[in-house]
């Protein structure tokens, strides 16, 4: 039995030197340490031998099996050591590599523009209300004074949905809608997009506007004029020269449109503005007192200016762009420069 008890610790000793992984290491311990493990079979049978014999082996496999035990549980030690530094090793950050960079969206250069005239109006004193883009005839031309049959409607070519209703062709007819709802002073800005039967490089079939409508009492045509030469000057800069030039709107009396100077040529003539060296701008006028029958106003009471202009065209003519249509084709290498 002594020899036995030998063999089974050479051959013990032997495995645990071979064993890998932590279920090789587990199997040996069952099969020596285990309830019907060599070694515990080995023990029960102790009691068959005589006496000296049975202490002097006793010990002996006494100590054997507290030997295998500290191996085996040093062995387990060992692996997971071991695999513990395999994963941090297979696990290493590298936090000194640059890190992935987020891309970010931007507004679009027609909302980058509207937020900048909305910007310089609200410190006016001007709020901004809204209108439906399907529009009535009666807002967008009647109550102008634009009635039907008159010439003045081919100055836009219109989108009809029925005879009464159309694709408003201007912000104008919030103007009329705002005055209904209000009583003087009014003083607000509406910008959205309209629609007109158009398509050119400066022209396309959906575009934006800005109207702008100011009603108190006492309002002259210097009030307009002073307003709108800050907002050129806030927009296109301190130095842009400008001219009012006289023009007619059915809806305005008197009316004039705004132009600046060519930014191309400097004012001397060039392609860009048909060798004129001026570049329009918006539309304005006074409110034609016809239009007041329209919304109750009192024109003897009150006087006021409204104006109208292109978001696209100032667009343009602030960061130069040729091309209308650059604005609605979503190419990425334009939108990028904004
Ligand atoms: C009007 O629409 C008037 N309602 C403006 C107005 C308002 C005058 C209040 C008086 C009082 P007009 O048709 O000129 O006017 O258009 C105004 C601006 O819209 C033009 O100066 C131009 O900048 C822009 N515009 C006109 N048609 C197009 C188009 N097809 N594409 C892009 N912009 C356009
Ligand atoms: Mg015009």
């Amino acid at each position: 039995m002594k020899e036995e008890l030998e063999k089974i610790r050479e051959e013990c000793q032997a495995s645990l030197g071979l064993a890998r992984t932590e279920p090789e290491i587990s199997d040996i311990r069952v099969n020596v340490l285990g309830r019907k493990g060599s070694l515990t079979q080995l023990l029960k049978r102790l009691g068959t031998l005589p006496e000296d014999e049975r202490r002097e082996i006793g010990r002996r496999a006494n100590e054997i099996k507290e030997d295998l035990e500290a191996r085996v549980e040093e062995c387990l030690r060992c692996i997971q050591e071991q695999e513990r530094t395999e994963a941090l090793e297979r696990e290493k950050i590298d936090v000194t590599l640059p890190g992935r960079r987020m891309i970010l969206g931007r507004k679009h250069p027609l909302t980058q523009t509207l937020d900048e005239i909305i910007h310089i109006f609200s410190r006016l004193g001007f709020e901004v209300v809204e209108g439906p883009e399907v529009e009535l005839d009666y807002y967008n031309f009647e109550a102008l004074n634009i009635p039907k049959g008159h010439p003045a409607r081919e100055m836009q070519a219109t989108f009809f949905i029925s005879d009464d209703v159309v694709l408003r062709t201007h912000t104008s007819p919030v103007q009329v809608r705002t005055m209904e709802k209000k009583r003087p002073p009014v003083r607000v800005i509406c910008p959205g997009a309209v629609y007109r039967c158009d398509s050119d490089p400066t022209h396309s079939p959906m575009f934006h506007q800005v109207e702008g409508l100011l009603v108190d009492r006492g309002i002259t045509f210097s009030d307009l004029k002073g307003i709108l030469t800050v907002f050129v000057h806030q927009m296109f800069g301190k130095e842009t020269k400008l001219r009012f030039r006289p023009s007619f709107f059915p809806f305005t009396e008197p009316s004039a449109e705004i132009d600046i100077e060519c930014f191309i040529c400097g004012g001397k003539g060039c392609g860009v503005c048909s060798g004129t060296g001026w570049l329009e701008i918006l539309g304005s006028g006074m409110v034609d007192p016809a239009v007041y029958r329209f919304v109750d106003y009192d024109p003897e009471e009150v006087t006021g200016f409204a104006f109208g202009m292109g978001i696209e065209r100032i667009a343009m003519l602030k960061y130069g762009i040729n091309d209308i249509r650059l604005f609605f084709t979503n190419d990425l290498r334009f939108l990028k420069q904004f």
